[in-house]
């Protein structure tokens, strides 16, 4: 298995291009399955989940050709309307398969994903949405199995805000008959990302964005060319980076507005940021104090951002207290974190961090894709080399994450196996 060696101390200057947004991209690459003609989109991440949602589509009859950052999908044809386990256990998101499915062929059997290291993570809202729709749901031999003759418009309440909950019933709602609410719907920059892509694709759409999103249903939608957007979450961990080992570093091709409860937090720990259209400056280097933070649902601080603030924390002057609301067992990194030093105490979903002056480099094991960016972080900071074991995780998630390191100064590479 690949592991990377980060060799700690090397100061970070230079430009970052952020790339295409995995959490974007996984969706709308699905939406093309409510169109029966040839989709592109550009600026897709180059991620093993792209190629998971890839191969899944292949796998139900459509085709899809890569070039670059450019995917093409035609799903004028489908065959299949089965998402197998082996490629759901490779990526959760596949769930992402059952609206648009159901809506197109009116069955779907989708492996149900188990949960993953940072939590259970149910897709019981998933399916209630959809049954409230009309459709029937079965569990069988660990398939979710859901089937309708029409699926018709409803008024849902999620009692939770789901991001792929909402993703993946909007998709359904597209092509349902009559008039879906989505009520205490997710409001994060991905779901107003497929919502102008579903838009472009002539689907009736309102509130994205808002917490009340409102589909009016059509029989068939068209197919589109669509940019995706740019990833706030890994905008946010090279924030960090810099913040914790850089002095200039220049953030292009990124969208800073969906960043705001990050930067604030950051600035707030006296890290010096300076935003302007699609790029974000880091000053990084100078010291920071300790902040509190708790994980939201967006607009709020990001779950997908506390790993790594949790290392910039771990250098900080003073304590800090990180409180994870969104899943119940994401302080795994925690543990990897203290073998290179840190100071962190968990009590609950409550962890409290306490700056320490250095951390020291020690293997330390990758156990999920956002917990594996904060490693290499604190990899950049720790003293002496740090080795990143079961990388697998980054390479779901970040694009080319060593290159871009190496290309503003770090000492990392990949060792392959
Ligand atoms: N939940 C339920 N029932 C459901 C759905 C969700 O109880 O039917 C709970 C979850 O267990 C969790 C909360 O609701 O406690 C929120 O989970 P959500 O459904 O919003 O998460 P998700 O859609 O599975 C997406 C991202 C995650 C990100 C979360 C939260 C994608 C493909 N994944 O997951 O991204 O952490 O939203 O923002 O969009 C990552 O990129 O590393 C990642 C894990």
């Amino acid at each position: 298995m690949d592991k990377i060696l980060v060799e700690g101390g090397h100061t970070l200057k230079g430009q970052v291009t952020i790339s295409g947004s995995k959490n974007a991209a996984l969706p709308i690459l699905f939406s093309a399955l409510l169109t029966d003609g040839r989709c592109t989109f550009t600026n897709v991440p180059g991620l093993m989940d792209v190629q998971s949602t890839c191969m899944l589509l292949q796998h139900l009859g459509a085709g899809v050709e890569t070039e670059g950052d450019v995917v093409r999908v035609s799903a004028g044809s489908l065959n299949n309307f089965e998402a197998p386990y082996d490629l759901v256990r490779k990526m959760r998101a596949s769930v992402l398969v059952l609206g648009p499915l159901v809506a197109r062929l009116r069955k779907a059997r989708v492996s149900l994903p188990g949960g993953c290291a940072i939590g259970a993570r149910p897709i019981n809202l998933h399916l209630k949405g959809l049954e409230q729709m009309g459709a029937s749901i079965k569990l069988e031999h660990g398939y979710v199995e859901v089937e309708t003759r029409q699926l018709r418009g409803a008024d849902i309440y999620f009692e939770i805000p789901t991001v792929t909950g909402t993703e993946n019933l909007m998709m359904a709602a597209a092509l349902a008959e009559g008039r879906t609410i989505l009520r205490n719907a997710a409001r994060e920059p991905e779901i107003v990302a497929l919502a102008d892509t579903l838009k472009q694709m002539g689907a009736d759409i309102e509130g994205a964005g808002t917490s009340v999103i409102t589909i009016n249903g059509r029989p068939m939608l068209d197919p589109t060319d669509v940019a995706i957007i740019p990833d706030r979450i890994e905008t946010g961990t090279f924030m960090i980076a810099a913040a914790v080992a850089g002095e200039e570093v220049v953030l292009n091709n990124c969208q800073p507005d969906h960043l705001r409860a990050s930067i604030d937090t950051l600035r707030l720990a006296g890290v010096n940021l300076k935003t302007g259209e699609g790029r974000i400056v880091v000053n990084g280097g100078h010291p920071v104090a300790g902040v509190d933070v708790t994980t939201q649902p967006y607009p709020g601080f990001p779950t997908d951002m506390q790993a790594q603030f949790m290392v910039l924390m771990s250098v900080a002057a003073g304590q800090s207290v990180i409180s994870e609301t969104i899943f119940e067992n994401r302080f795994i990194h925690v543990s990897e974190l203290r073998r290179l030093g840190a100071d962190i105490k968990v009590v609950g979903k409550t962890a409290v961090v306490s700056g320490v002056p250095h951390l020291s480099g020690a293997p330390v094991m990758a156990t999920d894709l956002r917990a594996s960016a904060s490693l290499i972080i604190a990899g950049l900071v720790a003293r002496d080399t740090t080795e990143v074991n079961r990388v697998y995780h980054l390479d779901r998630g970040y694009q080319a994450i060593e290159k871009k390191f190496a290309a503003i100064g770090a000492a990392i590479r990949r060792v392959r196996a």
